[in-house]
């Protein structure tokens, strides 16, 4: 385990685990606030990202960034958005099994470093390995569970949107409730509900 972000940002883009790593332009570790309660994970790379080495960045980052803004979040401000793989899997197939295994410690770090209060997987890859394998993420994306204190929900991956506009709506009424949720804990970093601090500090 890496103790900071940064030690841990330049060990991961040395990366050799798996096969990904002959085949990438960059690696991709994440983007956002590193201090953000609330943790978005998609699936891996494809072509825009692993050419300018930042998640969802393509058509479907802006379709993510759009239904973002919505709900007053953005990668700029209050969250953080990283992958399961950090390497693009060629011709955007799924990341194999064990190319997910070989790259989950990266995000295992991400997460003790970070402590997100909120997980939002974008998309069936993300919610099988992070939530249960069985999820059928059409049925039952928007839906909270708590694992080890942390809240996780599913939605639908931003390109399958694209592909399916139809569940444009289904999509953000998730991001309405992730708003919800936030506003309810309190978590949002971008709103400072924490500026006042304890009177022992
Ligand atoms: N799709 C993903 O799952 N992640 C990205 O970073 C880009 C597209």
């Amino acid at each position: 385990m890496y103790q900071d972000w940064n030690t841990l940002e330049q060990a991961c883009l040395q990366c050799r685990k798996c096969g990904l790593c002959e085949t990438r332009t960059n690696v991709v570790f994440g983007v956002g606030n590193e201090n953000a309660k609330v943790l978005f994970i998609g699936e891996g790379p494809g072509e825009n990202e692993d050419l300018q080495g930042e998640p969802f960045v393509g058509r479907g980052g802006q379709l993510l960034d759009k239904m973002l803004a919505a709900v007053d979040l953005s990668r700029e401000k209050n969250i953080y958005i990283a992958n399961i793989v950090k390497c693009r899997p060629p011709h955007n197939r799924d990341p194999f099994p064990e190319e997910q295994e070989a790259c989950l410690n990266w995000l295992r770090n991400q997460v003790a470093l970070m402590k997100p209060k909120i997980i939002v997987c974008l998309g069936r890859i993300a919610a099988m390995k992070l939530m249960n394998p069985q999820i059928k993420i059409t049925k039952e994306h928007g839906v909270f569970i708590e694992r080890n204190g942390v809240l996780m929900m599913a939605t639908l991956h931003p390109a399958a949107l694209l592909r399916n506009p139809n569940n444009k709506p289904a999509a953000f009424e998730d991001f309405l409730a992730l708003r919800k949720k936030i506003d309810e804990l309190q978590l949002d970093v971008a709103k400072d509900y924490r500026a006042v601090p304890d009177s022992d500090t």
